[in-house]
């Protein structure tokens, strides 16, 4: 029993020898020295020995099954060393790359500009009212005080549909209307951001498509002192505490008394520059008390309320503000000019 007990220890040795792989490893272990494995069972046998050669084969085994444990360890070292390694080269993961950088998206310059607008108005109690940007003659037009073939219309060229009396809005104005009869007899305090669009020649100043920012209030007793100090306000908060503020007559068919809003020129702070064409001035935009023809279109009674308008062009307050020369690059969507906002 001894010899076999030496045989048995030479082969798992030798086998053991020959093993690669962990699994391999596993089986081998089980084989001979698990629970159920060979010399684990020839151990047991020890009892059908005459008892005087017991302790020497009991000594033996203990020192044989001991020294395959320890090349058991060993090995199963070894093999975990050779499969790391393995692993590191085959997959060639070269850990010491620098990553893929991810590039992040961003808001188109307009919609930053938009943005700003909005928590201002917001700010100073203003809500937003979406209106559509397919209209009809009467809301762009008619209902605000264009009557058909009035010059003013020349001065908004439009796209019209195949059907003569649907168009694209030329600017959000037709949203006082439908603002005003949703509201109706309700006192009105909303923004009406949208694109607008016009049938022009497309230059550097000029695009067929760009927002407008309009507002309305409407409500007793609402004057002109009231639209100045709102836009004075709302300048204040958009350019800062000391800009100063200008009001000059102007005309629009559906605000009587019409106006427009200048800022002091931010660049050379009223000297003249380029920016300004030399004249220390920057509109921003057109402004108005509501014609009371247009509120009675709106359902509202001229001889009880009254209201302001006004409306702004986000993509040219943002021209103005990064000194950007040509609006066509708004919506010519090369990402080196959107890149920079
Ligand atoms: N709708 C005018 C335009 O397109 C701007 C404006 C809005 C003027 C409201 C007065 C009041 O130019």
């Amino acid at each position: 029993m001894l010899d076999q007990l030496e045989t048995l220890t030479e082969t798992a040795q030798a086998q053991l020898a020959q093993l690669e792989s962990g699994d391999a490893l596993a089986a081998w272990h089980g084989h001979y020295i698990g629970r159920k494995g060979e010399l684990t069972q020839l151990l047991r046998r020890v009892s059908e020995l005459p008892p005087a050669q017991r302790p020497t084969f009991g000594q033996r085994a203990n020192q044989l099954k001991q020294a395959l444990e320890a090349a058991y360890e060993q090995k199963a070292s070894a093999i975990k060393a050779a499969e790391l390694e393995k692993s590191l080269t085959e997959g060639s993961l070269d850990v010491t790359l620098p990553g893929r950088p991810v590039s992040r998206g961003r808001l188109h310059p307009s919609n930053q500009t938009l943005r700003r607008i909005y928590q201002i108005w917001a700010e100073m109690g203003f809500q937003i009212y979406r209106s559509r940007d397919v209209e009809t003659d009467e809301m762009n037009f008619q209902l605000l005080n264009f009557p058909p073939h009035h010059p003013a219309r020349e001065m908004q060229d439009t796209f019209y549909t195949t059907n003569p009396d649907v168009l694209l809005r030329t600017h959000t104005s037709p949203g006082q209307i439908r603002a005003m009869r949703d509201f109706y007899p309700e006192p009105i305090r909303v923004i009406l951001p949208g694109m607008c669009y016009r049938n022009e020649q497309i230059t550097a100043r000029s695009e067929i498509q760009f927002h407008q920012v309009e507002g309305l209030a409407v409500g007793p007793n609402i004057r002109f002192s009231d639209l100045k100090g709102t836009l004075i306000n709302f300048a204040r908060r958009l350019y800062g505490e000391g800009r100063p503020v200008r009001f000059r007559a102007s005309h629009f068919p559906f605000t009587e008394p019409s106006a427009e809003v200048d800022v002091q020129c931010f660049l050379c702070d009223g000297k003249g520059c380029r920016l300004c064409k030399y004249t220390g001035w920057l509109e921003i935009c057109g402004c108005g008390m509501v014609h009371p023809t247009v509120l009675r279109n709106g359902g509202y009674d001229p001889e009880k309320v009254s209201g302001f308008a006004f409306g702004m062009g986000p993509e040219r307050i943002t021209m103005l503000r990064h000194g950007i020369e040509d609006i066509r690059y708004f919506w010519g969507n090369d990402l080196r000019f959107l890149e920079q906002f």
